[in-house]
């Protein structure tokens, strides 16, 4: 496994192995690799002749409050996590590299951005699209790879191949979780031992949504106001906020009738949490 930070290296890097008849696969990350990347670059691997991970702590999708300087890095240990996941390069530029004096040009997906995590944390969305575009543009992948955890960053990222045009599969991949229900996460690291306990509230009010609409309830508030009730039993936990959503476009629903993702962010003491889970409308 190699590991390049310059846009030029890896363009030379990916266009060998297409010279050798390899399919590229490209895991987006911005490092603090956990078992939830790895089943990301697992199943590139699975699927691709060369897989590419990038690492980039990306500036622009982090709000004022949302502890840029404070997020971990260590690309010694990343590597050493890709490497036994059969990686062939990774891509770990810098913050000039990806973003040169005078950068101005962004990318913005409308509508679905501008809710759930888009209305919490504005501007998050046009960082993520921008920077996705440009390493989707820098590794020209025939795939890439990414968590349902981050649905909603799933469903725009879609949008923006759909609408611009990317000729690139997104490969969306299931939430991996500890024993616990707690989904992996990076932002796990942060929890203190009684937060991480608290932090099972989020799993455990997907599961009692998913039950009441598993029993026959219609109505979305009142799955909501289940789900809420849970969360606002746990003391450490203070809700940001629980939506019952169209999977596609991330409309409310009026009536539960049909497929509906229940998703939820909650902050934990200091850590904001995200989770969701898709309740396939019961026959
Ligand atoms: O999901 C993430 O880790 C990031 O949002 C991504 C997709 C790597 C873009 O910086």
């Amino acid at each position: 496994m190699r590991i390049v930070a310059t846009i030029s290296e890896t363009r030379k890097a990916v266009r060998a192995a297409r010279a050798e008849g390899k399919t590229i696969g490209l895991v987006p990350t911005m490092g603090a690799l956990h078992a939830a990347h790895l089943a990301l670059m697992s199943r590139a691997r699975e699927e691709c002749g060369s897989v590419v991970v990038s690492v980039f702590v990306n500036p622009t999708q982090f709000g004022p409050t949302d502890n840029f300087e404070q997020y971990p890095r260590d690309l010694e240990s990343d590597a050493a996590k890709a490497a036994s996941a059969g990686v062939d390069l990774i891509f770990a530029p810098s913050a000039a590299e990806i973003y040169p004096a005078g950068f101005d040009a962004w990318v913005e997906v409308g509508g679905l951005t501008g809710i759930l995590e888009g209305a919490s944390r504005p501007g998050h969305f046009r960082g993520v699209t921008t920077v996705v575009a440009k390493l989707f543009n820098i590794v020209g992948p025939d795939r890439a790879y990414f968590g349902m955890k981050d649905y909603q960053q799933l469903k725009a990222i879609q949008k923006m191949v759909r609408d611009l045009d990317f000729p690139i599969e997104i490969v969306p991949v299931p939430t991996v979780r500890e024993p616990d229900g707690l989904a992996m996460s990076s932002r796990n690291a942060y929890l203190s031992t009684e937060e991480r306990t608290a932090a099972t509230v989020l799993h455990r009010a997907l599961k009692v949504a998913e039950e009441l609409v598993n029993a026959g309830e219609r109505d979305p508030e009142k799955v909501r106001e289940a789900a809420l009730g849970l969360i606002r039993s746990e003391p450490l936990a203070d809700v940001d906020y629980v939506a019952l959503v169209d999977p596609e476009t991330l409309q409310a629903q009026r009536r539960v009738e049909r497929p509906a993702l229940v998703a939820l962010a909650v902050r934990v003491g200091q850590t904001r949490l995200i989770d969701n889970m898709l309740i396939e409308f019961p026959r």
